[in-house]
């Protein structure tokens, strides 16, 4: 799939998500009942990850294509989304990141009942927040992503932002044998209880190794996506200086990251501005480095041939409108503790990955091997989770989470963004709004939220292996 949106501001001309149209012909438009109307069908379907020479693997797919089908929607208009299902599994849709109403969350068991194989269910919601977003299942989900389901969700800002393009990478880690085909070896203990279900193959937007076509002198909007099951990435663009715009689909205050590595964990996004300063023909890569020894090259900045499209950069970018989230009352805020426990000792970025089979198995009564607080949550969400804490409507939060184990974990909340306050006790700069925050090993994050969503939320680490193996949680608002 090529999610490279052209012409965006001219597109923007036409009443509501027009953009759909581009992306996908089986995706519906009904504009007339000013409810727009999507549908996703979960099959299983071929992929060529390495090309179109490379051999076809198996995956499971939205719509038939990995990822899905590039929903782009718009803030504050109603989406009506129907999910059917072909696969011979149980599944849902998470809609990661939107702050929707608890009934759509696509939890199973604790939001919705699953839906059967053959049934379909009936997604509606209107996105509050513009920005980069994207979509999964959470039943069965280390196996189900890990087969390829993950779509990109992108809520257009009510006025256009000012770029040459809006180009949106969507990143998939796929473990592969030798002949293509995706390995099994779902859930083993050494992956659930270390650095989780890292794979072999890196794809952009479906594909790996590719290049990406570029123009000198263009500015890019680009939307990066980490939906790996575990891969960890840190993406250096050679040659070239990112400037962050937003961070799980919220705005912050425009910056360069630290080192120009754009730190990017399971399940996280980042805009950013990309201003292509190199020269016409040129071609620059992009580096992934996050684990020690480890660094590939991702992609390749792609540069036509043609002369720049404008003499001088444009000038700093300007900061993207913000979304209207509610603003902590810190003053006054409720404090929440959540502590992270288990793994195996010693730790690291990276180990469990190639062949060091036979250590001792860790864990509690062997498949929880993680903990918040000392509870095993296991799974994907089932009926009779009972909520951690509870907090009353509209308190503010002052969440600490503590992560006294030896390993990486981005955590994930749903329902809510969480403003980023102290790492370790130091600022967090930027104004950095998160839904997914990543934790090293022994760090202390400190963020708030304002407890307005009613409903019962989910709160885990993403790397797959370890919510599946008890680092995961449950919270009421009522
Ligand atoms: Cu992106 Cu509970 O998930
Ligand atoms: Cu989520
Ligand atoms: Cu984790």
């Amino acid at each position: 799939m090529n999610y490279d949106f052209k012409c965006h501001l001219s597109r923007r001309g036409f009443l509501g998500a027009a953009a759909g149209l581009a992306v996908s012909a089986s995706l519906r438009l009904a504009v007339a009942s000013g409810v727009d109307e999507r549908s996703i069908k979960v099959a299983p379907s071929q992929a060529r990850l390495t090309g179109p020479d490379g051999p076809a693997t198996a995956v499971w797919a939205y719509n038939g294509t990995v990822p899905g089908p590039a929903l782009r929607l718009r803030q504050g208009q109603p989406v009506r989304i129907t999910v059917e299902n072909g696969l011979d599994e149980d599944t849902t849709v998470h809609w990661h990141g939107i702050r929707l109403p608890n009934a759509m969350d696509g939890v199973p068991g604790l939001t919705q009942s699953p839906i059967k194989p053959g049934g379909s269910f009936v997604y509606e919601f209107t996105p509050p927040d513009a920005g980069t977003f994207w979509y999964h299942p959470h039943a069965d989900s280390l196996v189900q992503i890990g087969r390829g389901l993950a779509g990109p969700l992108i809520v257009e800002e009510a006025e256009p932002v000012a770029v040459d393009r809006d180009v949106l990478w969507l990143l998939q880690d796929w473990r592969l044998t030798k002949d293509g085909r995706i390995a099994g070896g779902f859930g083993s203990m050494m992956d659930a209880s270390m650095s989780g279900r890292v794979g072999n193959l890196v794809t952009v937007n479906g594909q790996a190794q590719g290049g990406q076509g570029v123009r000198a002198g263009e500015r890019l909007r680009l939307r990066l996506a980490n939906a790996a099951l575990a891969r960890m990435m840190a993406l250096r663009f050679e040659g070239h200086r990112p400037v962050v715009l937003a961070i799980d689909g919220q705005p912050c205050d425009p910056h360069e990251p630290e080192d120009g590595r754009l730190v990017l964990a399971p399940a996280m996004r980042i805009d950013i501005a990309l201003d292509m300063q190199g020269d016409p023909g040129s071609r620059h890569d992009v580096i992934d480095d996050f684990y020690d020894g480890l660094a590939y090259r991702l992609t390749t900045l792609a540069y036509d041939k043609a002369p720049p499209l404008r003499a001088h950069p444009p000038g700093a970018p300007a900061a993207l409108p913000r979304n209207p989230l509610p603003e902590p009352d810190l003053a006054n805020a409720v404090r929440q503790e959540v502590v992270l426990q288990g793994g195996m000792m010693g730790g690291g970025k990276l180990a469990g990955v190639g062949g060091m089979m036979g250590m001792a198995m860790p864990g509690m009564n062997g498949t929880a091997a993680w903990s918040i607080n000392g509870i095993s949550m296991t799974g994907d969400g089932h009926a009779g989770m009972t909520p951690q804490f509870t907090l009353r409507r509209g308190v503010t939060c002052h969440l600490t989470i503590r992560n006294e184990t030896a390993w990486w974990h981005p955590m994930h909340v749903h329902g809510f963004s969480l403003l980023l306050l102290f790492r370790n006790g130091s600022p967090v700069p930027h104004r950095q709004w998160q839904d997914t925050v990543l934790l090293a090993p022994k760090d202390v994050i400190e963020c708030a939220f304002v407890a307005d969503n009613p409903g019962d939320w989910m709160l885990h680490c993403h790397v797959a292996d370890h919510q599946m193996a008890g680092l995961m949680t449950v919270f009421r608002v009522t």
